[in-house]
């Protein structure tokens, strides 16, 4: 059995965020559209518990985010304690996979995104508050570790670090392809309104310069080929599709299935429950989950 909306719309993923801590302060962040600052964090039963009730539903992909999941020093633990799946992924700011790439991989993790909002060390502090250099050996270690690809997230900001999209397409090339560049549109949680670029540009920049383009049906995300390198572009916004092909669902930090990104007035407290118990209630978050951008709908 799957578990499957009332808008036809499949889960075959679990997002989850295992700690509201961050050691940055990214002034785009969206805190994994989470409102309320909690530090009831799930205990490693309960992570476990919900992807073994996931599992019997089909979903077979998990992938960790925070805050900053790093933070948590049981993350390895928590990979190991996890069934059989067909992929797990974290998305961490970087900062502390020089030293604990290769372990995570050891227990499991089968690749990660790393945010890299810029190059440059005065910008990447401005946005993050953090140090690049840093990151930079994090990506080094996590292709030598085989936490391959890795994705390279970028969400894009007018003013701030737009026009260093040449540069970080340079900048994976010596990655021979175990590298890939995730451009996202700014989803404007904080008053980040000034900074909102234009993406049909940014599409028309990349079409330009593609030896190929495919689209997944998830998201509705194109993959540019150009020049050996891959760059992904993520369209958030406004994007009807963006919801019409959504086939995951989120799990707060706090252990509650969050049915949308963008809602919190639909939550399923699930923790410290038994999988049997978190499969009844798995079913009921799909019967509150709703498009967020209905158009494409209807
Ligand atoms: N807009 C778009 N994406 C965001 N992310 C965080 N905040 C935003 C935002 N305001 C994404 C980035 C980051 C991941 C943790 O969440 O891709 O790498």
């Amino acid at each position: 059995m799957q578990l499957t909306d009332t808008y036809g719309r499949t889960i075959k993923s679990l997002r989850i965020s295992i700690t509201n801590r961050c050691n940055l302060k990214c002034i785009y962040c969206h805190r994994e559209g989470e409102i309320r600052h909690t530090n009831n964090e799930m205990s490693i039963d309960t992570i476990a518990n919900i992807v073994k009730a996931s599992r019997k539903f089909g979903v077979n992909k998990v992938k960790f985010s925070g805050g900053e999941p790093l933070m948590r020093n049981d993350f390895e633990r928590i990979i190991k304690a996890l069934p059989e799946l067909k992929d797990i992924s974290a998305t961490t700011n970087g900062t502390s996979l020089a030293q604990r790439a290769h372990d995570l991989a050891r227990s499991g993790l089968n690749r990660i995104n790393i945010s890299l909002p810029s190059l440059t060390p005065e910008k990447y502090r401005k946005v993050t508050g953090g140090d690049v250099n840093i990151v930079f050996d994090g990506i080094d270690a996590a292709v030598a570790s085989g936490l391959i690809p890795v994705k390279l997230n970028m969400v894009l900001m007018k003013g701030l670090n737009a026009d260093e999209i040449p540069a970080m397409m340079d900048f994976i090339k010596k990655y021979d392809g175990k590298v890939i560049l995730q451009l996202i549109e700014l989803m404007n949680f904080q008053q980040t309104a000034r900074y909102q670029v234009n993406i049909d540009e940014v599409e028309k920049f990349l079409e330009k310069r593609a030896d190929g383009i495919e689209e997944r049906s998830m998201h509705r995300r194109r993959k540019y080929h150009i020049d050996g390198i891959e760059v992904e572009l993520v369209r958030p916004i406004d994007n009807s599709h963006f919801c019409a092909n959504c086939n995951r669902l989120r799990v707060t930090s706090d252990g509650k299935l969050k049915p949308c990104l963008l809602r919190n007035d639909n939550l399923v407290d699930v923790n410290n429950k038994e999988p049997v118990e978190i499969e009844e209630l798995m079913k009921l978050a799909m019967e509150k989950r709703e498009p967020f951008y209905k158009d494409a709908m209807l």
